[in-house]
């Protein structure tokens, strides 16, 4: 038989290799080795370290292994960048941002091969998808320069930011980063990660021939103790980060106190669930591209499959077969599926997971295909037998291994698929799309695929829920994490809180004439307080005007259990919210004598005008509740994704000391319009108009549990709820060590914060504080995208 007669028999695929000569040609004319860009220019090649091909072992390049020197030299070029830069019109940002575009397109082969070269994965994927991605991302990105005074009214960029990066999309992970931060007006310094730092150098050309103004964009290579140094340069105004969940942490806790803005864009264990009435061989592909896309290396991988028990045996034994015909390959042959694992260090952490897997009672199935000699291959892998305690289930485990388990019923499913720290993506086959829009919002994860999966596209954002961190890349949630405030740059230390006077030394001298402490109020019904001590409150003169529970550890436990079961108050509708909120300003304006007198006891100060504030709040965020919501994308597929706007889930809210009541209810207002329960700290020199509020709260149809109150000391309160891993998210008014101490303190289960550093943040300022400020703060959007078309 000739050989084209034996290919038509055998269905052979043959070799389709693309050529990696033009990347090498790029790398030569540089001399093999890289200095930093820094300031529009390339620094002499320091100290070097080399970056690998994972297909082949060899060495591509050598690239500068960058210090603090050199971070603070970029940083100093991107700061003198700011000024002009960011003074320039939208206009004339979005002319660099389009050209960038243009440019990454014109020169997208060369970016692809070398993408692949150094990173590993098939040509396919960078060729059709990472860059295609890149360009998409400046295209989209220039818009937004342009009309961010229009879209973000009152918004100015942050200034400076550090950018750090991952291995597994590197040039695609920088556009995420570097176009929003360009086109809000800030200017960067980036790190690529240590094993792909090639394809960042090729951009900084671009910068060049795109002629962007100096110390713009600043790239400097290096390893995570370069990325470190970025973290704590105090000159630097924001921290954008992708990568591990153990360095987001880190970050988090080492920008505590600092007032940088964070983002972090973290790991995942993302559930594939199949329902039973699922297309099974579309459910069968898609797999293939949630796992094994980029060798399964994807921080959104589709890497836990919860298939219905119905149809589990003949989906196994459907991909099974499918994953037989995976050809893991050369990643410059066009005709591969899977390419090389990064590096042999994540190869060796791909197989110790997998042998844990083993260990805890797993089985693991690869199937019997070849795999190159030499080089950074793994099979497809996918293990069975395991349960939502194992290692592996739990874990990320960053390669092409799969872990599949059974559900019953969808309330079992969802019950899986939210059983993680993470919460990043989910995917959910299905025929009966009510079915699918019905699990869509249960799920915990800020990226929802139906009938598809790894969508992606610059006018969604994408971003995480709960340990897979949080702020969005993509879409106008993605700019604003970009974008700030200007009146925040004004605001100045808070006046020093009048010191309270002091206890009187016989505890028992304290009640006299005081008949009544205030309780706790949790789960719908005061409580006394756990430690069955009170804290005396005084009036202006030091007189005694009541006493209030000294909360403690355990009042703070009982509270966020209450809270937690009173998560539904998120899917009651909005106009059930919207109609509570009104209520309780009606309630309120009944009993307005009585609280300003309680109002002014305490403060000495008219409190009239303080309980209209306080009812003027109320309404606007009632008004709020049914109209601060989501979008409808159109990304260039056939699909729509709808942005949905979503509580955070139970919130933690330390009051100010000053104006008892406006104080809590500025904060409380927002927080349950948008769906969150809270644990609330009032005021600890002047709780008694939140204790009163109590009855308030009863009589306005507050749902139990909906809002908790825990009077006593806010800093000793502060910790306790910032440590707690029931709490998702933590707002503090409180001086800046407090503040600082809560944000170091939210790391354990990495809860949102937003403190007010000990700054003069005026919650009575309506202009500043009755609009989106707290709802975007309490609210966080998940991106659900529904494919359409027969
Ligand atoms: P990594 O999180 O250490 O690296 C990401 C980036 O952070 C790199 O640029 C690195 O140089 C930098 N970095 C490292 N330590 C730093 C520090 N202390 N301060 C500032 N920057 C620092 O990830 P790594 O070690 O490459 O991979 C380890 C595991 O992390 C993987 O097996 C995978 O499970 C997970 N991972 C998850 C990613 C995701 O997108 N979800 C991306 C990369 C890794
Ligand atoms: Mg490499």
């Amino acid at each position: 038989m000739n050989k084209i007669a034996k290919i038509f028999e055998t269905l052979e695929y043959g070799p389709a290799p693309e050529s990696a000569q033009p990347a090498l040609d790029w790398i030569k004319a540089h001399d093999g080795v890289f200095g930093h860009f820094i300031n529009g220019a390339w620094t002499k090649p320091g100290k070097t370290f080399s970056s690998d091909n994972p297909a082949t072992g060899e060495s591509l390049a050598q690239v500068s292994d960058g210090s603090a020197e050199d971070v603070d030299k970029a940083v100093k070029a991107a700061r003198a960048a700011f000024k002009s830069w960011s003074a320039l019109s939208g206009y004339e940002r979005a002319k660099y941002l389009y050209a960038i575009a243009r440019l990454v397109q014109k020169h997208s082969r060369l970016f692809a091969v070398l993408e692949s070269l150094d990173n590993g994965k098939p040509i396919r994927e960078s060729r059709d998808i990472d860059i295609p991605l890149v360009a998409r991302h400046f295209y989209h990105h220039a818009g937004w320069a342009q009309h961010r005074d229009r879209e973000f009214p009152g918004a100015v960029p942050y200034g400076v930011c550090g950018q750090i990066i991952p291995w597994n999309f590197p040039l695609l992970m920088l556009a995420w980063k570097i176009a929003p931060a360009l086109a809000a007006g800030n200017t960067v310094v980036l790190k690529p990660a240590e094993f792909t730092s090639l394809t960042a150098l090729l951009f900084a050309e671009i910068c060049e021939k795109a002629g962007l103004p100096k110390g713009v964009v600043n790239i400097v290579t290096g390893f995570g103790e370069t990325g470190q140094a970025i973290v704590a340069h105090p000159d630097i105004d924001k921290i954008a980060f992708t990568g591990s969940t153990d360095v987001g942490k880190a970050i988090r806790a080492a920008t505590a106190g600092t007032g940088k803005g964070l983002s972090l864009e973290l790991g995942g264990k993302s559930p594939y669930i199949v329902f039973e009435d699922a297309d099974i061989d579309s459910a069968i592909e898609g797999l293939v591209d949630a796992i094994w896309f980029n060798q399964g290396q994807v921080c959104c991988a589709g890497s836990r499959l919860l298939v219905q028990e119905s149809i589990e045996e003949r989906f196994i034994r459907k991909l099974k077969l499918r994953m037989s015909k995976l050809r893991v390959g050369d990643p410059l042959d066009k005709a591969i599926d899977i390419g090389a694992l990064v590096a042999p260090v994540q190869v060796e952490r791909v197989r110790e997971l997998m042998q844990r897997g083993v260990e805890e009672g797993g089985s693991v199935y690869e199937p019997d295909i070849d795999l190159p000699a030499g080089g950074c291959f793994l099979k497809p892998a996918l293990i069975t037998d395991v349960s939502p305690a194992n290692t592996v289930v739990a874990e990320e485990i960053f390669g092409p291994v799969l872990v599949a388990m059974s559900f019953r019923t969808p309330e079992e499913a969802v019950a899986l698929a939210n059983n993680t720290r993470y919460g990043l993506a989910a995917t959910i086959w299905s025929e009966n799309i009510n079915l699918a829009l019905d699990i869509a919002p249960k799920i915990k994860a800020g990226v929802v695929w139906i009938n598809g999966t790894n969508n992606f596209d610059a006018a969604v954002g994408f971003g995480g829920y709960k340990e897979s961190g949080f702020g969005r890349e993509g879409g106008k949630e993605g700019m604003g994490v970009y974008l700030k405030p200007a009146w925040e740059k004004d605001l100045k230390p808070a006046p020093a809180a009048k010191a309270s006077p002091a206890k009187p030394a016989n505890p028992l001298d304290a009640s006299q004439g005081i008949d009544q402490t205030a309780k706790m109020y949790i789960g719908g019904k005061q409580a006394r307080p756990d430690s069955g001590y009170s804290r005396p409150v005084f009036g202006p003169a030091g007189n005694l005007v009541g006493e209030a529970g000294e909360g403690n550890r355990k009042d703070i436990r009982n509270a966020v259990e209450a809270a937690r079961a009173a998560l539904g108050w998120g899917t009651s509708s909005a106009h059930n919210r919207a109609q509570i909120l009104y209520f309780l300003a009606e309630n309120l304006q009944y009993r307005r004598a009585e609280f300003a007198a309680r109002i002014k006891e305490q403060t000495g100060e008219k409190g009239e005008a303080e309980v209209d504030a306080a009812i003027e709040r109320l309404f606007a965020f009632a008004g709020w509740a049914d109209k601060y919501d989501g979008a409808v994308h159109n990304p260039p597929l056939r699909a729509i994704a709808a942005a949905m706007v979503e509580p955070i889930g139970v919130l933690a809210i330390l009051a100010p000391q000053a104006r008892p009541l406006l104080g809590s209810v500025a904060l409380l207002a927002p927080a349950l319009a948008m769906g969150n329960p809270v644990v609330l700290v009032p005021s600890e020199k002047s709780p008694l108009s939140m204790t009163d509020f109590y009855q308030v709260l009863e009589t306005s149809d507050v749902p139990s549990g909906v809002v908790n109150i825990v009077t006593g000391d806010s800093a000793v309160l502060a910790k306790t709820l910032a440590e707690h891993d029931g709490i998702d998210a933590i707002w503090c008014v409180g001086d800046a060590a407090t503040s600082t101490m809560v944000e170091k303190a939210s790391v354990g289960n990495l809860k949102q914060t937003w403190t007010s550093r000990g700054l003069n943040y005026d919650l009575s300022d309506t202009e500043k504080f009755d609009g989106d400020y707290f709802l975007r703060r309490a609210t966080q959007v998940k991106n659900v995208w529904v494919p359409y078309g027969a």
